[in-house]
């Protein structure tokens, strides 16, 4: 079986840390033999100094012909004035918009050994286990914009369908958890809102009985981030807010280094990518934590590679890696990207040694 890997590194340490990810994939395929393949592209800031577009037509085309596409992040500086449409974010939102990646599926565990690296108090956080599943193609993000001398404007619209699909998706993932969906709205002030909270009750209530839905609006919801985490499960919500609550989430896993994502349609290949942008501040030192897009990989293996006894090793190595004290500086370690690398590799080869013998 050959399964064949897009791979968008993009700008700041997004190369840094799509290149560990690929060295771990590397050696679980030389383990497994998973016939991995992968092929790199330029991609956003990198594709604008390059072709002049951010996604160029060509990646667009590798990427429709890949099995799965594992993305590090975009933007910087260097592309801060670029006008709006063709920024380096353009080109992300561009990706997951012509790919149809609707369900931007976020997951947030706090390790146990990383529960000194969290802000929250252990008693708050011991235990935490919830998903985000974030509308990804619609919002605020993709509607029209206007800018003049004195206004600006971005227009925020859902359709029935678009908030249809994804809440399916997120009632599916809670029935096969714990049975929990939390939906999040500002349905108090906005009319996106109120069309949100009318269609997920309808959709929970005739095709997933089965499923306890509650509504929060997303200020409460913010706090309750913070001070009651572990009363969550899944959790569903819209572009924009999804984006926000899911750093906060990361913060409460200790870094935003942490955090992985897949992004998926209903056909076609997922994206996998970390949660964190480009940092710009830490780029090119090789201090950037690679275990958010490891982890990205570890879903890409699961969700569109068909290989999920190898995703639950890449799982297992990066707990135990965790679990080993291997750091980064965003954790309070010393580790680098290099470092923590190797260390996943080792203890993938620890484990296969393990069960040989
Ligand atoms: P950021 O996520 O890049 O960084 C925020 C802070 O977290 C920084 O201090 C950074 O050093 C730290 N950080 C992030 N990832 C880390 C990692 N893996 N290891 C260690 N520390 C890490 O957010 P920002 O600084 O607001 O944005 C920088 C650029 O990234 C912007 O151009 C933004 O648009 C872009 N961005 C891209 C994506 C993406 O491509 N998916 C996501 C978010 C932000
Ligand atoms: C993310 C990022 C992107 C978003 C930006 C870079 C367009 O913050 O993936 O979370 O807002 O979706
Ligand atoms: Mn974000």
């Amino acid at each position: 079986m050959s399964r064949h890997i897009v791979v968008l590194g993009g700008d700041g340490i997004g190369p840094e840390v799509t290149a560990s990810a690929v060295e771990v994939l590397r050696a679980l395929d030389a383990q497994r033999q998973l016939g991995l393949s992968f092929e790199a592209h330029a991609f956003g800031g990198a594709a604008i100094d390059a072709h002049g577009d951010p996604f160029p037509v060509q990646v667009l085309a590798a990427c429709r012909a890949a099995d799965a596409i594992l993305l590090g992040a975009v933007g910087g500086p260097k592309w801060a004035n670029v006008p709006t449409a063709i920024r380096p974010e353009a080109g992300l939102l561009r990706l997951r918009s012509e790919l149809g990646l609707y369900a931007n599926i976020r997951p947030l565990q706090v390790h146990p050994a990383l529960v000194d690296a969290s802000p929250l108090k252990r008693e708050r956080i011991d235990g935490v286990d919830l998903v985000v599943v974030r509308e990804l193609t619609g919002g605020i993000y993709f509607g029209e914009r206007t800018r003049s001398d004195t206004r600006a404007t971005d227009e925020c619209a859902y359709t029935v369908a678009e908030v249809e699909r994804v809440v399916r998706t997120a009632a599916r993932l809670a029935r096969s958890r714990c049975g929990k969906l939390t939906s999040v709205d500002k349905a108090n002030v906005l009319e996106t809102s109120r069309l949100w909270r009318d269609v997920v009750t309808r959709v929970v209530r005739d095709e997933f009985p089965d499923v306890q839905l509650e509504h929060l609006l997303v200020d409460a919801m913010a706090m309750y981030l913070v001070s009651r985490p572990r009363d969550f499960d899944v959790i569903v919500t819209e572009n924009l807010f999804g984006d926000v609550l899911t750093d906060e989430c990361a913060a409460v896993s200790g870094s935003l280094g942490l955090m992985p994502s897949a992004s998926l349609g209903d056909s076609g290949p997922g994206v996998y990518e970390p949660i964190h942008g480009s940092a710009p501040d830490i780029a090119g030192q090789g201090l950037a934590n690679p275990y958010g897009t490891i982890q990205s990989a570890a879903m890409m293996l699961r969700q569109s590679l068909g290989a999920p006894e190898a995703a639950v090793a890449l799982e297992a190595a990066v707990h135990a890696a965790i679990r080993d004290g291997i750091r980064t500086r965003d954790l309070g370690g010393s580790a680098t990207t290099a470092d923590a690398t190797a260390a996943v590799i080792a203890r993938l080869m620890a484990a296969q040694a393990a069960y040989a013998a």
